[in-house]
């Protein structure tokens, strides 16, 4: 039997009901904010402010430090989730940070849709629009939240222009914004006719919501002045003839997106996306994996690691996996086979994330994200399943953009070192490389903040200090090809080569021409800056 509305097969009820999204964002567009006000509405938190320490603690070193030091915190607001009337939010968080960018790709594969947040004053700004880049490469939904309008913002038009212009998006106006900055009212809402004023008295209450019959409706001018009242019926209607109304399709295709406008500091048109969200956001989708596709309702658990985070105990070096349960319906006990190695699993202590708390996960179902504390059997893109032997596709590793090698100022831990570091490239936190000629590694990060983040974790955790220094390389490849053609090419560039953490060879080089070379002279042979995890 097929669901008209989302054209794919009737899920069993658990299943239908789930959402798993993630929030893009730059930073400071109001991520926090907005995360906050969910789980407010969720039922999650009893009052705004619970997940601000994350939210300040955003950019510097120290913060950085302080979030290390509180694991708690990062780890539990890694993965939310909350019930919102009928449906099951799973909100899969992704670390604002550039420096944190390849973690954050890889959250995405994680969700089937996301929530882009933009900042009513400031627009599509860079850190939007790359991410903006994965979910759309992957025809990924996504719901537009124009944040901010209680300030100064700009024209309603030119924020839509810039969208479809900018990310090539359809954009449909789910509501639209009366007055702006201290004169903003509220917004119609264009889905349900209905008129929602902003309460600019208590942030955490929301405003006032007036049923209206349509645009005619005499009630309008009863709430909003007639200066202000013209002005909005003239845009609306322009709107309506200019921008696309509502296709469910082409949102779930990826091609329009609609878009609310709100302030999340005021809760005001939080509900509403999220109303938007549960109605129309997919449902858990199907997904590849190398042999076949897997449907999240066949009666089997699957499901595959996305994220490694170390536990708030440092002495024990527990670590949870991330999972997103692809199919099936999970029970705590359960034994799955991890697939990379074959070995069954029997998972005892399974979590889910409810805001600032975490419990154990009784059971769960295709869609949810579950924690499964583990001694580092866990790694990135691993698969569980109920037996079968395959692999989901599509989960990315970036070449890193810089490059250091590391030694430990205390010659005797020099060893534990090893440790450290194959911990840390585990967690995804870190490209280890061991080069084929001497010794030492050489390790490779997206952004230069991570290098103090591990220097301070290896120091913190594993009582090693370490130094990081410069590095003769600075680009990074996998090289792929027939065996005999890469064990040739290894042996002629010893100097250049290393194996990564999967034991697969590494390219390292300071010139690009180096690479122009290799793609040049060895036609079989091919570098890559990125790397499926399988
Ligand atoms: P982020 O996670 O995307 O980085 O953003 P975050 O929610 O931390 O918000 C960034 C700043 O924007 C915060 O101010 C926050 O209070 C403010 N903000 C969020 N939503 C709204 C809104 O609807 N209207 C207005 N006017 N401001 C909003 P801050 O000064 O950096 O922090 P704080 O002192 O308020 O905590």
């Amino acid at each position: 039997m097929l669901d008209t509305e989302q054209n794919s097969p009737v899920l069993p009820p658990e299943i239908d009901r789930r959402r798993t999204f993630a929030i893009i964002s730059h930073p400071d567009a109001g991520k926090t904010t907005l995360t906050e006000k969910f789980l407010l509405y969720g039922g999650a938190i009893q009052m705004a402010g619970q997940v601000r320490a994350k939210g300040q603690a955003r950019n510097t070193r120290s913060d950085f430090m302080q979030m290390e030091k509180d694991r708690g915190i990062s780890v539990s607001a890694s993965a939310m989730s909350f019930e919102f009337r009928n449906f099951w939010f799973n909100l899969v968080d992704t670390p604002g940070h550039s420096d944190f960018s390849e973690d954050t790709y890889r959250t995405l594969t994680a969700v089937d849709a996301a929530v882009m947040v933009i900042d009513g004053a400031k627009g599509i700004e860079s850190q939007t629009r790359k991410l903006f880049e994965v979910c759309r490469m992957r025809d990924m939904p996504i719901l537009t939240f124009c944040n901010k309008m209680d300030r100064e913002s700009r024209d309603t038009f030119e924020i839509i222009d810039e969208i479809q212009e900018n990310l090539a998006i359809d954009v449909c106006p789910a509501s639209w914004p009366i007055g702006v900055g201290r004169d903003f009212l509220g917004c119609y809402d264009l889905l349900n006719d209905r008129l929602e004023l902003m309460d600019r008295a208590d942030r955490n209450v929301v405003g006032e919501s007036v049923e209206i019959n349509g645009l005619d409706d005499p009630k309008l001018a009863e709430h909003v002045p007639a200066e202000l009242l013209e002005q909005f019926l003239e845009e609306v209607e322009m709107a309506r003839e200019l921008m696309p109304s509502f296709d469910h399709q082409a949102f779930l295709d990826g091609t329009l997106t609609p878009i609310w406008f709100g302030s999340a500091i005021n809760s005001f048109g939080v509900q509403e996306l999220m109303d938007g969200i549960g109605n129309f956001g997919p449902k858990p989708q199907v997904r590849p994996a190398d042999t076949r596709p897997i449907a999240p309702d066949e009666p089997k658990v699957t499901g595959f690691v996305f994220k490694v985070q170390a536990n708030m105990d440092p002495k024990h070096r527990d670590r949870i996996a991330f999972v997103r349960l692809c199919s099936g319906h999970f029970r705590r006990g359960m034994k799955l086979t991890h697939v990379r190695t074959k070995k069954p699993m029997a998972i005892a202590s399974p979590m889910l994330f409810l805001a600032s708390d975490r419990e154990l996960a009784e059971e769960a179902w295709a869609g949810d994200i579950i924690g499964i504390p583990n001694h580092g059997q866990l790694r990135i893109g691993d698969a569980l399943t109920e037996g079968e032997q395959l692999r989901f596709a599509g989960i990315p590793s970036f070449a890193p953009e810089l490059l250091q090698s590391v030694r430990s100022t205390d010659p005797m831990k020099a060893k534990h070192l090893d440790k450290a570091l194959n911990q840390f490239a585990e967690e995804g936190a870190a490209k280890l490389f061991k080069p084929v000629i001497g010794a030492g590694w050489v390790i490779g990060v997206v952004g230069a903040l991570q290098f103090e983040v591990l220097a301070s974790r290896i120091e913190l955790e594993y009582g090693i200090p370490v130094r990081f220094e410069p590095s003769q390389f600075t680009s990074a490849r996998w090289l792929t090809g027939p065996q005999e053609d890469v064990d040739k090419f290894i042996d002629i560039n010893k100097g250049h080569m290393a194996l990564d953490h999967d034991g697969d060879p590494v390219f390292m080089t300071r010139l690009q021409w180096d690479i122009d070379r290799v793609e040049r002279d060895y036609p079989a042979l091919s570098l890559s800056a990125t790397k499926e995890i399988l």
